[in-house]
């Protein structure tokens, strides 16, 4: 019997350097806590000529088999990123009867439900707590604690980057472009922002929860996405001077047999939680029948939180390898249809730039009540502009998103309409 428990890393990056420092520094209360102690067997990079801290040049290894030919190797940690080949890395270590700890949303997101299925075959636990929310437990608790529960929606602040931005506009009155130059030069947002901003990070997220809280294969591209490109300093003014602040939302709940899944900018009561949810931090809150309301809150990225969450999955299955003890069985996902963006309900704001004269107000009201929806307020915050512009806030009480949808493809093709600028949904 092996006197360790060896682990090898595919990925020694910015995630892959905090992991090795932490198996350092906690090596004796991980080996007391597992029984043996846990060793770094080989680590593999694109660049094996890098010296890397705490690795010895034997360690560093540039091909995958040379992990997986390692007979001392029983866990594998994935922080390479990307779907390919970080994918292919993830199914063939478990094919070949290692357990896997990964960090990678995408790979979850895509192809979850068949990389389960697969680890379950070889009898081996395929785990992903840092995939979502960095350092918080958020699929832990929903694999273990809340179990019992049915859990009826998700929602979620999981982009640290865009809830970055989003706040600075909120407190520097500043805009977009403003904003992302600063988080660009901070190291908060990536030369190429798109995946943040566009809310694709999110979608895969609020993809890999919907797997868990749902037992529910949905696909990224199934969820219904709107990134932040489109907020304006006026919107979130507006925003706050009816009471709200706006955050990107990453939603799904359960209507009527369909999963309908989310990503959008949403203004949510100044006094929710989510709301004082600022800068880096993430949350995500979870609403089930026996619990009610519980939100996990904290640093969503980062080196130390992330090794946090990839060290726990370790610690955990280190303790299967010692003890021998066999994975539950992974129960398949069903496949819900996917509820279409006009089934949605929401309360909506809607800023529309109008020609500033008298029985407007009325015109746009006809439509909107055309479509049974109703009007909560209508506020003009400035005067008209030299040109003749005023700008109207409208919010809306409950409405569903086909009949929003027509009307405000109604509104925007009247002639004293100048402009529909942000149609968003209201929360709390
Ligand atoms: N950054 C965060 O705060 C955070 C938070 C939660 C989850 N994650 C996830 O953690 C993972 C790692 O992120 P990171 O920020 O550490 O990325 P990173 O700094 O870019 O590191 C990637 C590592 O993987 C290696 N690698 C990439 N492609 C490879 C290939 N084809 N073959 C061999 N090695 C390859 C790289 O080798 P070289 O060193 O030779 O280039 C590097 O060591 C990602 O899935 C990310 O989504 C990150």
């Amino acid at each position: 019997m092996s006197e360790t428990v060896g682990v090898s890393l595919l990925g020694a990056g910015n995630i892959g350097a905090g992991v090795i420092a932490a198996l350092s520094a906690g090596a004796s209360r991980y080996a007391a806590r597992v029984g043996r102690p846990i060793e770094v067997r080989r680590v593999l990079v694109r660049d094996t000529a890098r010296v890397r801290a705490g690795l010895a040049p034997h360690q560093i290894v540039g091909r995958l088999e040379d992990v997986l030919g390692d007979p001392g190797t029983q866990i594998v940690i994935e922080i390479m990123g990307g779907e390919h080949p970080a994918r292919e890395a993830i199914e063939a270590a478990l094919r070949s009867g290692r357990h896997v700890v990964t960090a990678n949303k995408e790979v979850m997101a895509k192809a979850g439900g068949e990389l389960l299925q697969i680890a379950a075959d070889h009898g081996v636990r395929l785990l992903y707590e840092a995939s979502v929310g960095g350092g918080i437990p958020v699929i832990g608790p929903l694999s273990r604690d809340l179990l019992a529960n049915e859990v009826s929606a998700i929602t979620a602040i999981i982009n640290g980057t865009t809830n970055y931005m989003l706040t600075a506009m909120t407190q520097q009155g500043a805009d977009y472009a403003d904003v992302l130059a600063e988080a660009q030069r901070l190291g908060y947002a990536e030369p190429d922002p798109t995946a943040d901003v566009e809310g694709i990070d999110a979608a895969y997220k609020i993809a890999v929860l919907c797997g868990l809280a749902f037992n529910v294969e949905i696909r990224p591209d199934e969820v219904a996405r709107q990134g932040i490109t489109s907020i304006t300093a006026r919107d979130i003014a507006y925003a706050e001077r009816l009471g709200y602040v706006i955050k990107l939302l990453a939603s799904a709940r359960l209507i009527s047999g369909a999963v309908a899944a989310t990503v959008q900018p949403t203004l949510v009561g100044a006094n929710e939680p989510l709301a004082k949810v600022d800068g880096v931090l993430n949350a995500v809150q979870f609403e089930g029948d026996l619990v009610g309301r519980v939100l996990f809150e904290g640093p969503g990225a980062g080196p130390g939180p992330t090794s946090s969450s990839i060290l726990a999955d370790v610690l955990d299955v280190a303790q299967d390898v010692v003890t021998g003890r066999r994975p539950l069985a992974f129960v398949p996902r069903r496949r819900l249809r996917v509820a279409l963006p006009a089934e949605h309900e929401a309360r909506y704001y809607l800023r529309i730039a109008v020609q500033d004269q008298p029985g407007v107000l009325a015109r746009i009201a006809a439509v909107l009540g055309e479509q049974q929806i109703s009007i909560a307020s209508v506020i003009q915050f400035d005067r008209a502009t030299a040109d003749g512009t005023a700008e109207l806030v409208f919010t809306t009480h409950q409405a569903s998103g086909g009949a929003l949808q027509t009307a405000v493809a109604a509104i925007r093709a009247m002639d004293v309409v100048r402009e529909v600028g942000n149609v968003l949904p209201m929360a709390g």
